[in-house]
């Protein structure tokens, strides 16, 4: 599934990021990268002291999202990583490593997201394109909008042609390991919400409670 989030954050806040992550510390992103995706990945990340305090920023900003939630279940989340991309940089087909981090902070990746931080008008190129059973689908969003995807696909970032594309992203380990179960449990998140907003009786939405809840005890894999 692949999912679009808006208002992650405000666009404010979208911007503001922006403008502290201009006087953070910048360096060669293919440090974090695995093997196969360093040979083809192009483009700047922030790190040091200035990078570090923002990231809890956004990652509070995810968990106070509720589609984010519903649609991720997560169990934990990969520290933030912030990346710009100037004309000719570019991060080719690739897929991400499937166990990442060390010792307390390593997970498994099931998901992977994208924050947008630029006005989409303000670079050429640099779409995100992910690999789907519905073709490859391009994703350029605006400031404060996220797009959630499977870690697994084969996705790029196309080649940034004029302006900057800044973007903060990151990795999903889920609760529920398997995309089929996150899927079903999304869509009964989404028609209880349109139920409750329809008035439905307090006790059918009850056993809905219970319905989903004893799937989690099925799937989830705390
Ligand atoms: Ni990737």
């Amino acid at each position: 599934m692949m999912l679009i989030l808006d208002a992650v954050l405000s666009p404010e806040d979208a911007m503001l990021l922006r403008e502290r992550l201009g006087r953070a510390a910048w360096g060669d992103g293919r440090v974090t990268a695995g093997a196969a995706a360093r040979r083809v990945k192009r483009n700047e990340q922030a790190r040091g002291e200035e990078a570090a305090a923002l990231q809890g920023f956004v990652r509070r900003a995810l968990e106070r999202h509720a589609v984010f939630v519903s649609a991720a279940r997560p169990r934990r989340i990969s520290p933030i990583l912030f990346s710009r991309y100037a004309p000719g940089m570019a991060y080719g087909p690739h897929t991400d490593d499937a166990v990442m981090g060390t010792g307390e902070q390593r997970l498994r990746a099931d998901l992977a997201f994208t924050l947008f931080l630029a006005p989409s008008e303000s670079y050429e190129g640099g779409a995100l394109r992910v690999e789907t059973t519905f073709g490859v689908q391009e994703i350029k969003l605006e400031p404060g909008q996220a797009v959630l995807y499977p870690a697994g696909s084969i996705h790029e970032v196309a080649p940034i042609l004029t302006g900057v594309r800044w973007a903060a992203v990151g990795w999903v380990e889920s609760l529920v390991p398997g995309a089929a179960e996150r899927e079903l449990l999304f869509q009964l998140d989404q028609t209880r919400a349109q139920l409750a907003e329809a008035g439905a009786e307090e006790s059918a939405l009850l056993r809905l409670d219970q319905a989903v809840s004893n799937l989690m005890r099925l799937w989830a894999r705390p």
